[in-house]
């Protein structure tokens, strides 16, 4: 089964065995009866965070879980409910076109809303954690569903709990999102601001906080239905305070974005890459984009290990040049 179709890299891997499933009760009819009951599973949502370098063995579950709902609401907020399996972009734009705020800053992300919380996805001045209210999941060990608040989903700078400690636990089955009905807009971010002050907007909408947003990505971001990629390659890195100080005088300028509640410093990866040169590198049909250096590409039949050798390469150069180490965002597989 190939599995080129169910990747945004568009990386060809075969895979062993192939489901697809619409509920948590379906997932769990095939684990306690049939033929997969013991195989090893690997779930896959959009495929946009993931690069595949070798044929897998694991049994591919594909999360199909439907439907969106408003679970509860009041005067000033409605708790929106989405399956795992819906399109993220899908979920913010229902959202925004009920005037419901909170997540247009997070339109166009590639994925689903079931793999949205594992790693806290963010852009443009907002995180999910800012608006998540809680998630079921189910373990995958007691077949129980749990719910999660946000605390016990440990939220950071691309990270969760189910990137950590409960990695390969739990099956997301839906997430809940605690949305403001009062429109407030964060529109701090500079490309935000840029986009509004040339249409000449200064009191924004929600639904003009989102066209923004999408107007950015789509002059910087890499389209995966055109070029292949998963998204930024690399996390920021962030560094000490000693080590930024440093960085800071050797190169005079270098963009930096303090840690909210530490002395640490994060640096954008783009600009390292940017700087060792790599920016449109190409070799073969591997390449680092042209408008995003913090993205790598798949122009057509780069095969996994061929991106993994490039960013590999990336790492070290930066590593030689700048001292900083880079840590990959994308989940290897
Ligand atoms: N930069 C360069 N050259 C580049 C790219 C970036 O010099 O080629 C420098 C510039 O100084 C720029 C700064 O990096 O001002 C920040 O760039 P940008 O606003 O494009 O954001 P980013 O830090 O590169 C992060 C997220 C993106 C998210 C944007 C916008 C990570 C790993 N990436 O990228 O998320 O869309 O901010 O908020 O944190 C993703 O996770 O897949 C993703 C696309």
């Amino acid at each position: 089964f190939s599995l080129r179709a169910f990747n945004t890299f568009g990386i060809e891997a075969e895979a062993r065995q192939f489901v697809e499933i619409s509920s948590i009760d379906q997932y769990v009819a095939l684990r306690t009866s049939g033929e997969y009951a013991h195989l090893p599973h690997l779930f896959l949502g959009g495929g946009s965070n993931v690069l595949l370098t070798q044929a897998q063995e694991a049994l591919i579950v594909k999360i199909s879980i439907p439907g969106i709902s408003v679970v509860k609401e009041d005067a000033d907020f409605v708790w929106l409910k989405g399956g795992a399996g819906v399109v993220w972009d899908e979920f913010v734009q229902y959202a925004v076109n009920h005037g419901w705020s909170g997540l247009e800053n997070l339109s166009l992300i590639p994925g689903t809303v079931g793999a949205a919380p594992m790693q806290n996805i963010g852009a443009y001045g907002a995180e999910i954690k800012d608006t998540f209210d809680s998630l079921e999941a189910l373990n995958l060990q007691t077949l129980a569903i749990e719910v999660f608040d946000a605390k016990a989903c440990a939220f950071g700078y691309r990270e969760s709990f189910f990137k950590r400690a409960g990695k390969g636990l739990y099956l997301i089955g839906s997430v809940t999102f605690k949305l403001s009905k009062k429109p407030s807009v964060k529109t701090s971010y500079g490309a935000i601001q840029e986009v509004l002050a040339t249409k000449g907007i200064t009191q924004p909408s929600i639904r003009d906080v989102a066209d923004a947003v999408i107007e950015i990505r789509k002059s910087k971001l890499p389209d995966p239905k055109e070029i292949g990629n998963s998204g930024s390659f690399f996390k920021n890195p962030t560094v000490s305070a000693s080590e930024a100080s440093r960085l800071m005088a050797e190169f005079p300028g270098i963009p930096n974005y303090p840690v909210e509640g530490s002395t640490e410093v994060k640096f954008p990866a783009g600009w390292f890459i940017e700087k060792a040169g790599w920016k449109g590198f190409r070799r073969g049909d591997a390449g680092v984009h042209a408008k995003q250096a913090l993205v790598l590409v798949n122009y057509g039949e780069a095969t996994g290990a061929e991106i993994l050798a490039l960013s590999e390469e990336i790492k070290q150069s930066i590593k030689d040049t700048f001292g900083v180490s880079l840590e990959t965002e994308v989940n290897i597989l």
